[in-house]
Order: C-alpha cells, then sequence, then structure tokens
C-alpha cells in the first residue's frame, strides 16, 4: 500500500499533464493589423528560437499527438468546422503560424490552450512544422458549389498568384502559405476575416487587393483555389 502523501502526490502530478487543464488558458492579445505602424511578420525571439532549430520530424510526429483530435491523424482538418488542413505546408508559415497565436496576433481561442510552451516547446514546433510539410496532402478537401470557377481564376490569376504562386503553392521562403486544396470552407473564412481585419496577422498588401472584393468574389475565389491539385509530396 502506498501512503497516502504519496497517492496524492501521484493523482496531482497525473492532473497537471492532462491537456484538459490547460483549457483554463486565455489567449493574450498582441498589437496586429488594426494596431498603427503595424509590421507583418517581425520576428519575436520564440519564433527565432524555433527557425533557429535543426527541425526533427521524427521527434514531431510524436508532439503532434496533441494536434490530432481537431486536425485528424492525417493533418486533412476538418472541411465543415474550418479546421485547416496543415498536411504538405510549408513549415515555415505552419512555425509563423503557431507563434502569432502564441503571442495573441491572431485570434485563436480554440485552439490555443493546446499551443503555449506548456504543451509544446519552440523547437517542438519545429520539429511539428518540418513531420506536417512532409506529409502528403489528401485530395479529399472541401470543395465549393462550383457556379463561378471560371471568375475564381480570373481574380486569382490577377490578384493572387504573385504571391501564392500559379498553382496556389505558396513560397516558404516567404512565408506565404500554399492554398491550393486547402477546404473551401476554410479559405474562404481566412480571405473574409483578412479582407475585414479580423484576421490580426494578415499581410497589409493582401488585405488591399482584398479589400474591393465582395462576398461574392472571395467564395469564387476559395473555389477555384479548392479544387487546384496541390503539389505533388
Ligand atoms: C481544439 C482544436 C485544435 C487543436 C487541439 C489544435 N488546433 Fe490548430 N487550429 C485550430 C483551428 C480552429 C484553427 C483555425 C483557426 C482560424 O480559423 O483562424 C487552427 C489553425 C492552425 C494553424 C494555422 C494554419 C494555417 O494554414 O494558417 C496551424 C499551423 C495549426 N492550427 C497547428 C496546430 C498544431 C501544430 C497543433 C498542436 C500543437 C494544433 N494546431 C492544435 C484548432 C486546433
Ligand atoms: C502580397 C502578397 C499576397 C497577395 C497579393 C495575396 N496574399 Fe494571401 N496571404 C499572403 C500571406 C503572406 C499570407 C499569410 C499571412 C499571415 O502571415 O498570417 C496569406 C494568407 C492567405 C490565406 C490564409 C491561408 C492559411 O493557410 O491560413 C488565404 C486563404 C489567402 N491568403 C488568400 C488570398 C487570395 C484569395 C488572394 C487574392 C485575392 C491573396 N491571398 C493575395 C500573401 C498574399
Amino acid at each position: 500500500m502506498k501512503s497516502q502523501p504519496t497517492l496524492i502526490a501521484l493523482l496531482l502530478g497525473a492532473l497537471a499533464a492532462l491537456p484538459a487543464n490547460a483549457e483554463f488558458q486565455h489567449q493574450p492579445r498582441a498589437a496586429g493589423i488594426e494596431t498603427y505602424g503595424y509590421t507583418w511578420n517581425s520576428p519575436d525571439q520564440d519564433m527565432n528560437r524555433a527557425l533557429a532549430h535543426k527541425a526533427n520530424a521524427r521527434k514531431g510526429e510524436a508532439a503532434y499527438k496533441v494536434c490530432k483530435g481537431c486536425h485528424k491523424p492525417d493533418a486533412s482538418g476538418q472541411a465543415d468546422a474550418d479546421y485547416p488542413q496543415l498536411a504538405g505546408q510549408h513549415a515555415s508559415v505552419i512555425v509563423k503560424q503557431m507563434m502569432d497565436i502564441r503571442a495573441g496576433r491572431r485570434d485563436n481561442p480554440r485552439m490555443y490552450p493546446f499551443s503555449g510552451d506548456w504543451i509544446v516547446s519552440a523547437e517542438e514546433i519545429a520539429d511539428i512544422a518540418a513531420y506536417l510539410n512532409q506529409l502528403p496532402i489528401p485530395s479529399s478537401n472541401g470543395k465549393g458549389g462550383g457556379a463561378n470557377l471560371a471568375l475564381g481564376k480570373t481574380l486569382y490569376d490577377k490578384d493572387c498568384a504573385s504571391c501564392h504562386g500559379k498553382n496556389g503553392e505558396g513560397d516558404g521562403k516567404k512565408f506565404h502559405p500554399m492554398v491550393a486544396g486547402q477546404h473551401y470552407s476554410y479559405l474562404k473564412r481566412e480571405s473574409r476575416e483578412s479582407r475585414d481585419q479580423g484576421r490580426r496577422n494578415a499581410n497589409p498588401d493582401m488585405v488591399k487587393v482584398l479589400k474591393p472584393y465582395t462576398d461574392a468574389d472571395i467564395e469564387a475565389v476559395s473555389d477555384y483555389l479548392s479544387r487546384l491539385a496541390p503539389p505533388k509530396k
């Protein structure tokens, strides 16, 4: 029989290790695009640590455990619940978005409790990003209704391709996300939120382009992107 104090210590230890405990964490709020003088992608210490780390995809696979419930074991996300597909995304993009959520530059109260350094270190974030980047990209992502694809292509080629690439492949060196093959509902939401300054870590040059877009324009371009074949892994 263990003594009572040992049992209590064991119980307390188990409780502290539970991710559910993290749900009491509230996301901080840092300056974003609504702030005068905002600079997009100005790196903080946490980000520099992650970017300087020699990432290990195998360790990343283990650290990804805590993310699976929402983003799914194959990192395909959820088409109808606004959980993005992460498989195949550029590692730099994953690191930046994680750091923005940790610091409160991008609002994500649902994910915040699972993103802090009480769950993952800056180095583990780099490992997870390397792991996610080399995963095969599922093509089962949510698509739009298909009604305005010609308009979607015209808008994309004119306004978006210069940053996100001809085929929506993005640019890891510039922290530009891959947008091809992402869920329609997520693409639509992020584009709308960026236009309306709800996505506070958005890129100001992209916001300028999106400003005159109607909801119908955003739907057309998101639908077009959801059907673009992502690069083969
Ligand atoms: C409780 C659910 C939940 C958990 C657990 C979770 N996430 Fe998320 N994550 C979300 C939601 C919701 C969004 C999209 C929020 C939005 O629309 O802005 C998101 C967005 C992201 C993004 C931004 C993707 C992009 O393309 O910009 C990254 C990267 C990410 N999550 C990585 C992770 C990692 C890594 C973990 C584990 C350490 C994790 N998430 C755990 C819910 C979750
Ligand atoms: C000046 C370059 C630039 C242009 C032009 C641009 N984007 Fe972006 N876009 C970005 C960057 C950079 C991000 C990531 C912002 C951040 O760091 O959070 C982004 C993010 C996004 C996201 C969110 C992706 C994710 O994984 O969370 C979507 C969707 C998107 N852009 C769609 C568009 C569409 C549609 C257009 C054209 C109407 C467009 N972008 C034009 C640079 C650009």
